[in-house]
């Protein structure tokens, strides 16, 4: 029946007298069950003590209590709510249990998202595409806050993140929307993003929020957090996230996540919760992590046409997002790419007429050809243009790419080798493009690097440095970076796969034309005149402009450039 010790263990934290309320009353195995509660989660027991008392009321009487969110009858065995583990009695039967029944049915995979979170502390739902993860997560949450709202914690607030705003308006809120009714409570949209539950299922609050910069909810307390696509985010942010996990009243905060594989955080991620390779510092807290494997298959209202889908992605994508396989990405070549850090919207980016600018192709027929445009503005260097297409002539690429010239100073276009090479009719497939640009004024295409391991390197420190940034505009680029893999026969190499059109091409454009440039000398010179008195003014560009010649900076240019305007220039202003 009920174990003397878990009963004597119940005793001491609830300060209740089991003997003194009466044991028979409640039935062994309710007893049992508020026991074994009490030792599983000590803030958790008001809850199943309450469910145990309604299941003695009648129906009607429970009804009012529980309205449409907790149903104590003909419900799986699994408390989706409590998180209390399946409770049994002797004979086998099933405590009654309390779920959000009415609202939403977690499938069998979801349901051991909740029993895993309801007894772990780090809980990541991870795999395939469309398994559901996203849903289970804003129903755990739900879930959660009413629990503790049952236990008296009331008002509890939980966080729901994503990367940024738009992900979570698309992942979340917009689904809360349609799927939480009015008699859950009420989603606030605007500055608060929050969806609060009605004073009787607690009052708690999920408040939606980005991941941006996690340092802004420095001293932000949550009972709960979610995170949505954890691996788009980094190690440090997970770390900040646990310091928040802090409520009164609740001795043990959660952390749920729900990912794909992929992304700059699969190392990480995959490292903690899938290979259970735990750093020096969070060893301790090793047996709180665990893993809930997504398959799409997992979720019954998925089409068997979306799961079909998937599986048409190229072979490495299409083990990642359909099989929810992580081992695919084990050597992700560029862990150290962040959407967050290097990519930027296209019109932010103030390309300078004297900044250099260049051009890289991946020539393909058959498979993509893929086409960038560049800028170096001395300090970055700029990804801001792409054209991605196949079944392409030599010429008609060629015309496409002029036509995206119009009006810029292009000086070098660099070409994949084979282009050299291969010929589609009596000229190689360069020759034919030559023709075309020279037409238009553009440089004749010049044999791209083909130091694939030097080019590599090359992007990866750049992107580790932050000088190599890469515009919105180019999103095949930004798709691709991300998924490419070590070669495991060749580990300084990108192992090729299907699609990794764009990445060669970006990486010609970087291997074959990375320097850096100098403003012009007027520019240097203009930024040191900062004095508003036309005497110091002219001082400041006389001491300027000797700064500039002594460091030998002066180039013969540039000196050409100044003299021309030498007008302008402060000392002539008097
Ligand atoms: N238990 C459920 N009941 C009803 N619909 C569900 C349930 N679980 C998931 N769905 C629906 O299935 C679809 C996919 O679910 P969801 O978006 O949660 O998957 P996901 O794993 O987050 O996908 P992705 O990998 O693309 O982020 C959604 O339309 C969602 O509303
Ligand atoms: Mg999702």
């Amino acid at each position: 029946m009920c174990h003397p010790e878990k009963l004597a263990e119940y005793e001491r934290i609830t300060g209740e007298d089991l003997k003194e309320s009466d044991p028979l009353k409640w039935g062994g195995f309710i007893a049992a069950a508020k026991a074994d509660h009490a030792v599983r989660n000590p803030s958790g027991t008001r809850i199943l003590k309450e469910l145990c008392e309604a299941s003695e009321r009648p129906e009607s009487e429970t009804a009012t209590k529980a309205s449409f969110v907790i149903s104590l009858r003909g419900l799986p065995r699994t408390n989706a709510v409590t998180g209390v583990a399946p409770l049994e009695t002797e004979a086998g039967e099933g405590v009654p249990e309390a779920a959000l029944a009415d609202l939403f049915r977690p499938s069998a995979k979801q349901r051991q998202f909740l029993e895993t979170i309801a007894k772990q502390r780090f809980v990541l739902y991870g795999g395939a595409m469309g398994g559901g993860k996203s849903y289970i997560l804003r129903w755990w949450l739900v879930a959660y806050l009413i629990d503790l709202g049952m236990q008296g914690i009331r008002g509890a607030q939980a966080g729901l993140f994503c990367e940024d705003y738009p992900a979570l308006e698309d992942r979340q809120i917009s689904k809360i929307e349609r799927e939480f009714p009015p008699e859950l409570g009420r989603l606030r949209r605007g500055s608060s993003r929050e969806f609060v539950l009605r004073p009787e299922w607690g009052g708690g609050r999920i408040a939606f929020r980005n991941l941006d910069d996690p340092s802004k909810y420095q001293s932000a307390e949550f009972a709960a957090i979610a995170v949505d696509e954890l691996t788009k985010n980094s190690r440090p942010t997970f770390d900040f996230l646990r310091t928040r996990l802090r409520w009164p009243g609740v001795a043990m905060p959660r952390f749920a996540a729900a990912t794909n594989p992929g992304g700059r955080g699969h190392g990480w991620v995959k490292a903690l919760w899938v290979d259970r390779k735990f750093p020096k510092e969070l060893k301790p807290l090793a047996r709180e992590f665990a893993f809930v494997p997504a398959r799409a298959e997992d979720n019954p209202h998925l089409t068997e046409s979306y799961y079909e889908e998937l599986k048409t992605l190229p072979p490495e994508l299409a083990k990642a997002y359909a099989e929810g396989r992580w081992d695919i990405f084990a050597g992700q070549f560029f862990d150290v790419f962040d959407p967050a850090r290097h990519v930027v919207r296209a019109e932010e980016i103030r390309l300078e007429s004297w900044w250099p600018r260049w051009i890289s192709i991946d020539w393909g027929f058959a498979h993509n050809s893929a086409v960038y445009w560049h800028a170096d503005s001395g300090e970055t260097l700029y990804t801001y243009r792409e054209l991605v297409a196949n079944r392409l002539t030599p010429r008609e690429l060629a015309f496409r790419i002029a036509e995206r010239c119009e009006g810029e100073k292009i000086d070098a276009i660099y070409l994949s080798h084979d282009a050299f090479a291969r010929r589609t009719e009596e000229k190689t497939a360069a020759l034919q493009m030559a023709d075309v640009l020279r037409e238009r004024k553009l440089p004749e295409p010049a044999p791209a690097d083909t130091d694939r391991k030097g080019g590599w390197m090359l992007m990866y420190q750049m992107l580790r440095e932050g000088k190599w940034m890469i515009a919105d505009s180019c999103p095949g680029l930004v798709a691709t970076i991300p998924v490419l893999v070590r070669d495991d026969q060749d580990i300084e190499d990108v192992a090729k796969m299907d699609g990794d059109d764009p990445a060669d091409a970006a990486r010609y454009g970087l291997k074959g034309r990375f320097g850096r440039v100098r403003k012009p000398l007027e520019e240097r010179v203009a930024e040191r005149v900062t004095s508003e008195d036309p005497t110091l003014r002219a001082l400041q560009a006389q001491r300027a402009l000797a700064e500039e010649r002594q460091e030998g900076t002066l180039q013969r240019g540039a000196a050409g450039l100044l003299r021309g305007r030498r007008r302008v220039l402060p000392s002539q202003q008097r």
